[in-house]
Order: structure tokens, then C-alpha cells, then sequence
């Protein structure tokens, strides 16, 4: 087996550590920053008091970033980068500010919008502003990802952009920052950590470096996740959650996300179902499906691994955590229609999809979405 391994995000991991944020940007020789956020935090006064302790390294915040953020909030955050003169760029948030703070940090540098290169195939130029990415779910781990995910509400399109350019400087990962999640975020988010270390585990473009990440991820999950459900300031289950959340993500940077991460674009654009919990919703079938397919036994050995007597013992511990945590596992509040089930068969095929291990047909998704009406 051929396989490469890159990651260029430096990563800085502990309690407390925001208070730094100032050093990090004079590491990176910059003098003058914006704090994209989102407007909670501007809400509760933390990104003004991290503005304040940044010895004077940013000097202004964008806080417009809206949960799935559209195409027009980079426009807007990009056109206040280039006017403002700004050098480097500091994203508080979840994934939702760290990928507008993405792709507004290369935006910044064109004359164009983001559309140019939303699901349209153009490729991204490689300059941008430096990015300083500071989580605060646990989470999408888009602090270390060359990912961004973005929406065009107008045009009815939710799509990641890929490109090499988006990696941040440094990664700043303070646990202390998730325990205002409220349960339910940390439910959501928190099965977006298993989504991304499963899906990069069997991922067509798996790897030995990444798997081990996801293994490990996995681990934290199945044992920190629910703990930081119940319990938000407990500090050992918030920092194992932040730390599953990272390496997560440098388990699906490579490898990409599958089937349900393709599944969830349209149940978050149409349905408005949080990212995590739409990822979640298909797992386990997947889980199932991928499993009996597969000729190698990874999954068989995985679930073993983990600890599971079996891969039925796995997927119906992973429902069994969605319910504990008010996480949907049907569809049934919807009322979906056939016209709408033909549709989200439609939507969900998308190119992560062709990223499953077994080929995902539109019958497949059919049944799918039917059973969980
Ligand atoms: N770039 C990537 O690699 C990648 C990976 C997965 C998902 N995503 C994308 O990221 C977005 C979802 O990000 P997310 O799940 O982190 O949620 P989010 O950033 O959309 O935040 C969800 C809500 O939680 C609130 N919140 C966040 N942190 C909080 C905290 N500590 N205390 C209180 N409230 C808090 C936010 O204000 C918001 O209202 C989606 O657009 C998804 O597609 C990106
Ligand atoms: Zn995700």
C-alpha cells in the first residue's frame, strides 16, 4: 500500500492558553489582526476581552458569522480584511468561524467573491493572510484542516472548498473555551468527532497515520463524549473531548469524509438540522452497510478494538449514545413526502459519497431515508 502524510498546522493544546494569543501572532512577524467570531462571543464579552489581552495584535472583530456561513459573510469579512489593512486573522469559534476566517483569509487577496470558487471547481490561489484558528466546539477539528465548509442560501448549495490554502498557521486549542456549550452542541458537535474519525477510518483514501488518529479519537469519544454532555465543567471530559476533536481531525484532512457527511448537506440546507447531528443520523446505517460489504474485516477489527464484542454491538451503541443525548435517529417529525425523499436521495449525491468504500446507489438512499420516516 502507497501512502503520504502531511500536516503543516502547528498545534498549541492546553488550559488557558488564549491568554497566549498575542505571542502566536508575534510569532508569526504580524502586527495588526482581525478576530473573526461569531455573535455569541461577542455577546458574552469574550472576544473583546481576548482582543484586550492580545498586547495590542488585533485591533478589530468581524463577529457576522452565522452558523453554515454563507458565501456572503467571506465576501463581507474579506472586503473588511482588505480595507482594514489587516496582516494575519484570529477565527473564535466553531467550524462555522473558522471556515468563513478561511476562506476570507484568501479572499482578502483576490479581487473576487468566494463564489468563484464555491462547488464551481476553479482552483484556489495559494495566497493568503496567516490564520491563527481557535476552536471552541469539539467539534468539526477544522483548526487543522485544509477544508472549508461554506453555503450559498441564495443558490440553495452547502459544499466544502479544499485546498491546500486553507491550512492555519497555528492551531490553538484551549479546552476551557467549550465549557459554555450547551448540551445540546456538545451532543451535535461531539458526534461530529466520531462522524470524521469513522468516516476518515473508511474512507477509499485511508492511511496508516490517519487511522491510528481515528482509533484514538474514537476512544475518547465512546468515553468522554456523554460525561461532557451531563456534566459541561468537567474539565477531564472537556479536554479529552477538545483533544479527540483535533486529532479527528487530522484522521479526515486527508482521507475526506464519506457517506454521511454527503447525507448531511441536505438535511442542514433544507432541514436545518446542525451539522454534527446530520452527520450522526446516517452513522450507524453506514456503519452497518460499509461493514457487510467489506472483504479486509477493518471494521471487524476496529470495532474489536475499540473494545466492541462486534460491529452490531458498535453501531447500536453509537444510536444508543444519539438517543441519551436528544440527538435525532429518524426522520419522523418531518412528515417527509415522496417528492421530498426524491429529492434528498438527489441532493445527497454528492462527492464525498463516491468516497464510501462501498458504492452508495440512489436505491440505497432511498431506502435509507424511507426507513427513518
Ligand atoms: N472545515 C472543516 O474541516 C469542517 C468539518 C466539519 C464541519 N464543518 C462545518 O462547520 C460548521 C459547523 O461547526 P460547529 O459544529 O462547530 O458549530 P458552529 O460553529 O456552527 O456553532 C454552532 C452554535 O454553537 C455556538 N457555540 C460554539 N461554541 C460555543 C461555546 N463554546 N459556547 C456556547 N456556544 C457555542 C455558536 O455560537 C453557534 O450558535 C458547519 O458549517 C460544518 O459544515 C467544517
Ligand atoms: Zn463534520
Amino acid at each position: 500500500m502507497d501512502w503520504n502524510y502531511l500536516q503543516p498546522v502547528e498545534i498549541f493544546f492546553g488550559n488557558g492558553r488564549i491568554e497566549r494569543i498575542g505571542e502566536l501572532a508575534e510569532k508569526l512577524g504580524c502586527k495588526k489582526g482581525l478576530l473573526v467570531s461569531d455573535p455569541f462571543f461577542a455577546g458574552n464579552g469574550l472576544t473583546d476581552r481576548i482582543v484586550k489581552g492580545s498586547k495590542g495584535a488585533l485591533q478589530g472583530v468581524f463577529s457576522n458569522v452565522s452558523s453554515n456561513p454563507d458565501v456572503t459573510e467571506v465576501d463581507e469579512c474579506a472586503r473588511v480584511l482588505r480595507e482594514g489593512g489587516y496582516d494575519f486573522v484570529a477565527a473564535l469559534g466553531g467550524g462555522s468561524a473558522m471556515d468563513c476566517a478561511k476562506a476570507a483569509s484568501m479572499t482578502a487577496m483576490t479581487e473576487h467573491s468566494i463564489r468563484k470558487y464555491h462547488g464551481t471547481g476553479e482552483s484556489v490561489p495559494a495566497e493568503h493572510l496567516p490564520l491563527i484558528a481557535v476552536p471552541t466546539t469539539a467539534g468539526t477539528g477544522s483548526e487543522v484542516t485544509c477544508v472549508s465548509v461554506l453555503t450559498d442560501h441564495a443558490n440553495g448549495k452547502k459544499t466544502p472548498i479544499v485546498s491546500y490554502s486553507f491550512y492555519p498557521a497555528y492551531a490553538l486549542i484551549d479546552p476551557q473555551l467549550t465549557y459554555s456549550m450547551p448540551p445540546a452542541v456538545t451532543a451535535g458537535t461531539g458526534i461530529d468527532v466520531l462522524a470524521h474519525a469513522l468516516e476518515g477510518y473508511w474512507s477509499k483514501g485511508h492511511q496508516p497515520v490517519c487511522d491510528a488518529c481515528a482509533l484514538h479519537a474514537m476512544k475518547l469519544v465512546f468515553r468522554y463524549l456523554y460525561k461532557a454532555y451531563q456534566e459541561p465543567e468537567n474539565a477531564e471530559a472537556r479536554e479529552k473531548m477538545a483533544e479527540a476533536s483535533v486529532i479527528a481531525g487530522l484522521a479526515f484532512t486527508l482521507p475526506k469524509t464519506t457517506a454521511s457527511h454527503a447525507c448531511s448537506f441536505p438535511l442542514t440546507n433544507i432541514y436545518h438540522i446542525p451539522h454534527g447531528e446530520a452527520c450522526g443520523l446516517t452513522l450507524d446505517y453506514f456503519l452497518r452497510l460499509n461493514a457487510e460489504a467489506e472483504k479486509d474485516g477493518r471494521l471487524v477489527t476496529l470495532a474489536g478494538e475499540l473494545g466492541f464484542g462486534s460491529v452490531e454491538e458498535m453501531a447500536c451503541e453509537i444510536h444508543d449514545m444519539k438517543e441519551k443525548m436528544g440527538l435525532k435517529n429518524d426522520l419522523k417529525v418531518l412528515e417527509l413526502t415522496d417528492e421530498e425523499i426524491d429529492d434528498l436521495v438527489r441532493i445527497s449525491r454528492h462527492p464525498n459519497l463516491y468516497n464510501n468504500p462501498v458504492e452508495i446507489t440512489d436505491d440505497i438512499l432511498r431506502e435509507m431515508y424511507e426507513s427513518m420516516r
